[in-house]
């Protein structure tokens, strides 16, 4: 059984770990336990906590599971509101529970105000993951001003840990950093409303974890708009992270009889290192995604045309697609309105008649008998100023209404809390997809909000109006595929991965950077979902030229694009091109379901190398993009192979034999040489 309760303690069970905690004698629903399994309830203890001085009082000693703002609370407090009368400090009484199956719900009470607040813990035992979320219900006569709301705390009872997280801006998605923590506070956040490249909505934190051993605690919020996470080492000698909804410029009211549930944060314990958590949190991620289908290989022109699209070019390109073994065409940015540039045209939904004179069919019929799925770029929560949705409706932007709104990127943000707006945006991509043979769509936003127009609920509604409307969607159109892309890959979060089915990573496109931005991904997040294209060289951003093999073998550990203007690729790139596409097929399915490891680089050369397992059959990818002094190869060590199996695998047209006791144990040298080298070898 999941879930034990015994007199005041409860104690949450999944294969492998245990989570407990109980109402004490105090009142405070009081943290016991976060780790590896322990069965026996009874032997946890409940001694009663007493102040040490009066500087320490019980409240802020005590390891609670939801600590309130009010009482003796000088720590970080999981709820801070205000009451009708003013009144802002909350008082809770344990109220009870209720059990349905995996699904345990604590009730705490603050009666003088008629505040309820609801603990929520589902466990799914058998990937050692608990949800935990929070609802809290106004059961009062007076509204209730809400003022900052978390999902949870987690207690982990020690200190001095490494909080590892990722950091960075617009073409620098998903830079993994570790960071020392010590006394005092770390804050990771999100603050710009629909989506953020800066930090991601996670916490991992270890002592001395590596890939395949050490104690790792970590959780990751399912949240795609504003987000706060703080990790606190307490005076005490023990560290808490509290997750959910960011409190800056926030401001919800719940009026009498009303219920608010933050996002739910997944929270996990491995001691087994870091690899562990990934597979499981790669497995959570398959398992929310509602499209389980093999991700196709797609074609997207933007870093070719930009846009400067037309039925002719793209029909063009699809030709030399197809021939190379692309799947899905997808036509990108510039399709619509008046859209020359970044200032025009955002909002007006129709087809541009100069670059499509009779609509968009003939492409999409080009498309379909080259043998394609057909794919389309919008951004639906944007507008230009000049476009005629602003001229017709300028109170349906997010504005204080008196100043001159600001554009970024030329735009402005379409106010999603007015219904009118979200049904002009639901029925603009409804009639899209009734009207034309579309399978696939891009689902783009490229700026921040910046005027809230005096709201502060809509950092937190706006993401959710964007739910409401994919799911809407999704509901009609289920086999219909639809890509979260925030200016590359600001949108990548669990939340979003319930409505999207895939992830735009980055538009930082060069073949060696993306090495570094798909391992940082790769912590959290399902390779299914992570899309990945090979693209022209000089690089626009790195501007480095990188062989076309490596750039094709780095796109291919992700689900694989092309976004290479392939009108002028010579005879060269276009027989790599077919082998590579081919290649990519015979081991996709390894890439997007295999258990994904990343491996040890023992050599004084900077290898990077991967492994993707998947039933019996197993991947290895090896980059070389450096050759130093000495080139020195490398032994590698393979992982979590079948030790019995007798493993076959070709490496320079050599065919080796070897069983996984001996590729995990002995393991393989293998050397690469040059700059940009590299394998991906499949063992059958
Ligand atoms: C930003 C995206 O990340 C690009 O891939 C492209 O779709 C452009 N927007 C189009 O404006």
């Amino acid at each position: 059984m999941a879930i034990i309760i015994e007199e005041n303690k409860f104690l949450i069970n999944t294969e492998k770990n245990s989570y407990a905690f109980c109402v004490d004698g105090a009142g405070y629903l009081r943290n016991l336990y976060w780790g590896k399994k322990v069965n026996c309830i009874h032997e946890f203890e409940m001694e009663e906590i007493s102040e040490v001085s009066t500087n320490d009082p019980v409240a802020e000693i005590t390891n609670e599971e939801y600590p309130v703002h009010g009482s003796f609370r000088y720590k970080e407090t999981c709820l801070k509101v205000q009451f009708g009368d003013g009144t802002r400090e909350i008082r809770y009484q344990y109220a009870g529970y209720e059990m349905n199956g995996n699904h345990l719900k604590i009730s705490l009470k603050d009666e003088i105000y008629g505040l309820e607040i609801e603990l929520n813990y589902m466990v799914i035992e058998e990937l050692d993951l608990i949800e935990r979320w929070t609802v809290i219900k106004n059961r009062g006569i007076q509204p209730i001003k809400v003022d900052s709301i978390y999902s949870a705390q987690l207690h982990i009872p020690e200190n001095n840990l490494k909080f590892r997280n990722s950091f960075g801006h617009w073409g620098a998605e998903q830079q993994g950093f570790v960071q020392q923590v010590s006394h005092g506070k770390i804050y990771f956040e999100n603050r710009r409303g629909v989506s953020t490249h800066n930090h991601n909505p996670y916490f991992i934190l270890d002592k001395n974890a590596d890939e395949t051993s050490g104690e790792v605690y970590f959780g990751v919020l399912k949240q795609g708009g504003n987000f706060k996470g703080i990790v606190e080492q307490t005076q005490y000698g023990h560290t808490l992270v509290q997750m959910g909804l960011n409190d800056y410029d926030f401001q919800i009211n719940l009026n009498s009889d009303e219920e608010f549930q933050t996002p739910k944060l997944v929270i996990g314990y491995s001691e087994k290192g870091l690899g562990n958590m990934s597979h499981r949190l790669h497995i959570y991620g398959n398992e929310i995604m509602r499209n389980a289908s093999t991700r196709k290989v797609l074609y997207n022109s933007w870093e070719a045309t930009e846009f400067k699209v037309d039925v002719n070019e793209q029909l063009k390109l699809a030709e030399k697609a197809a021939e190379l073994g692309v799947e899905l065409f997808v036509v990108d940015d510039g399709w619509f309105g008046r859209r020359d540039s970044i200032n025009d045209g955002l909002g007006d939904w129709w087809v541009n008649k100069d670059k499509f004179p009779h609509g968009l069919k003939p492409l999409i019929e080009g498309v379909k008998k080259l043998g394609m799925d057909f794919g389309i770029w919008i951004e639906p929560e944007m507008v230009n100023p000049n476009a005629d949705l602003y001229k017709n409706h300028p109170d349906w932007i997010y504005s204080s209404h008196k100043r001159t709104p600001e554009t970024s990127r030329g735009q402005l943000v379409l106010n999603l809390c007015k219904p009118e707006v979200t049904e002009f945006i639901h029925d603009m991509i409804d009639n899209l997809l009734s009207e034309n043979d579309i399978d696939y769509i891009k689902w783009d936003v490229n700026r921040p909000i910046a005027e809230t127009g005096g709201d502060q609920s809509i950092w937190y509604t706006h993401i959710m109006k964007v739910y409401e409307i994919v799911n809407r969607i999704k509901e009609k159109y289920p086999a219909v595929l639809i890509e979260a892309c925030a200016s590359g890959g600001g949108r990548t979060d669990f939340q979003t991965l319930e409505y999207f089915d895939d992830f735009w990573t980055s538009d930082n496109t060069d073949a060696l950077d993306r090495l570094t931005i798909q391992k940082t991904y790769s912590y959290i997040y399902p390779i299914k979902a992570m899309r990945a294209w090979v693209t022209d060289c000089p690089n626009f951003l790195s501007k480095r030229t990188i062989p076309l093999k490596f750039r094709y073998h780095s796109a291919m550990m992700g689900t694989l694009g092309i976004g290479c203007n392939i009108l002028k690729f010579g005879e060269e790139e276009k027989t790599l091109s077919k082998e590579m596409i081919a290649q990519y097929k015979d081991i996709r399915e390894i890439v997007q379901n295999g258990e994904f490891h990343r491996l040890e680089n023992n050599s004084t050369n900077s290898y990077e190398i991967f492994q993707y397992n998947y039933r019996d059959e197993t991947l290895l990818y090896l980059f070389l993009p450096m050759t130093k002094i000495g080139h020195k190869g490398v032994k590698i060590k393979m992982r979590n192979l079948n030790p019995e199996k007798i493993y076959t695998y070709l490496i320079a047209d050599r065919e080796f034999k070897k069983s996984g006791n001996y590729l995990m144990n002995v393991g393989i040298d293998i050397k690469l040489e040059g700059d940009y080298s590299s394998i991906v070898v499949k063992f059958i």
